[in-house]
């Protein structure tokens, strides 16, 4: 397992990751061309690789020199339930080591919760109407 660093190249490859995600009443999903550029030029984007084939994605936003944001982590249908997720999580935290504050924000129906839950992270508040009208779990881990 590897996380490869998403470039321009890749947008396709991503709108591919977010469309497995629809229908996903938890996730809200980037959308188009345009979104995943937007996307790429705020956020360090990764391809989530296993074995030499794309399983999915994560990203992160650098918010300041000590906090940083993680977003977005897809796995297609077909490879989930293998432990591919908590493998990139693990990852991205190594990465991530050095910003005392971690955050991510998620539906507080998402499955994913108890996945974040497992490295540490806490629920430090609920936001009821979230972008998208539904609500979320803002989670902190201070490292
Ligand atoms: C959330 C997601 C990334 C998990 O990917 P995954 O590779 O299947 O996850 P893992 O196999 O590493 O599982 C890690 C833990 O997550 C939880 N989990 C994952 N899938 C679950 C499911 N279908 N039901 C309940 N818990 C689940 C479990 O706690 C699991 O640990 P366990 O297997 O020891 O019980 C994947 O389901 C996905 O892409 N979903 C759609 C997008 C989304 O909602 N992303 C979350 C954004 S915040």
């Amino acid at each position: 397992m590897k996380l490869q660093r998403a470039t321009i190249e890749d947008i396709q490859a991503l709108l591919e990751i977010e469309k497995t995600t629809i229908g996903v009443k938890t996730y809200s999903r980037w959308r188009d061309e345009k979104e995943m550029k937007e996307r790429l030029d705020s956020e360090v984007v990764y391809l989530i690789e296993n074995d030499g084939v794309t399983v999915g994605s994560i990203s992160y936003e650098i918010k300041n020199e000590n906090h940083a944001d993680i977003s977005a982590l897809v796995v297609k249908p077909e490879f989930q339930r293998q432990g591919l997720a908590k493998q990139a999580m693990e990852l991205l935290l190594e990465e991530l080591k050095n910003f005392k504050k971690l955050t991510l924000e998620v539906h507080p129906d998402n499955h994913s919760v108890k996945l974040y839950e497992s490295f540490g992270f806490v629920t430090e508040s609920r936001q009821e109407n979230y972008y998208d009208g539904e609500p979320r779990l803002i989670m902190i881990k201070n490292n």
